[in-house]
């Protein structure tokens, strides 16, 4: 359980649990109000949002993790961290590839807590290291640089390409 104690402003008795498949619904909807809104505004619908989700269920994908948190007293998930773990030959990176909390309880220190006790779990299973994309110059950015997290200083680079849609004659 999260101690409400630690928590800034707001006394929330809290719950973290496993994400499993029976949250979809619900974890799915949070992420889709989440980044349908400021700084994302991205285009989300429920059957993209959960499809997204999916992937941190482990009766899905046996390389992915999710944490969610529970508002015991409404029974309610206000916020999510998952992503995918990599296997290298010497070590074992975790990406966190989504975290997000309830738009109207953000900037109350529960992202805080619950990277804190997330860490705890990836450390207990051996992760070396963890990895993560966020929106650069955004209070995302300084939200992890306060916490530890740099820019990559590896030989590394990040590429991408974009696929353009076959035209058909
Ligand atoms: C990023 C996020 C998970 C952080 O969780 P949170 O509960 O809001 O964060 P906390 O209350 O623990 O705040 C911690 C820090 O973030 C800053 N912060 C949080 N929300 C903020 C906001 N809306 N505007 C400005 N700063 C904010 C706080 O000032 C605080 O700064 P500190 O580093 O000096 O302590 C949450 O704000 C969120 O869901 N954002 C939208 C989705 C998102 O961007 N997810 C990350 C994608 S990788």
């Amino acid at each position: 359980m999260i101690q409400p104690a630690i928590n800034k402003f707001i006394n929330l008795s809290m719950d973290l649990l496993k994400f499993n498949k029976n949250y979809l619904n619900e974890v799915g909807k949070l992420y889709m109000d989440v980044f349908n809104s400021d700084p994302w505004n991205e285009k989300w619908t429920i059957t993209s949002s959960m499809k997204r989700v999916e992937y941190f269920s482990p009766s899905i994908n046996k390389y992915g993790l999710g944490y969610l948190i529970k508002d015991k007293g409404k029974g309610k998930v206000i916020g999510f961290i998952g992503g995918v773990f990599y296997y290298y030959d010497q070590f074992t990176i975790f990406t966190i590839e989504e975290m997000f909390i309830n738009n109207n309880l953000q900037n109350k220190g529960i992202g805080n807590q619950l990277l804190i006790e997330f860490e705890k779990i990836l450390t207990k299973m051996k992760v070396n290291k963890i990895e993560l994309k966020t929106l650069k110059k955004s209070y995302v950015e300084k939200f992890y640089k306060n916490r530890g997290y740099i820019t990559n200083k590896n030989n590394r680079i990040y590429l991408a390409k974009d696929i353009k849609m076959a035209v058909v004659a």
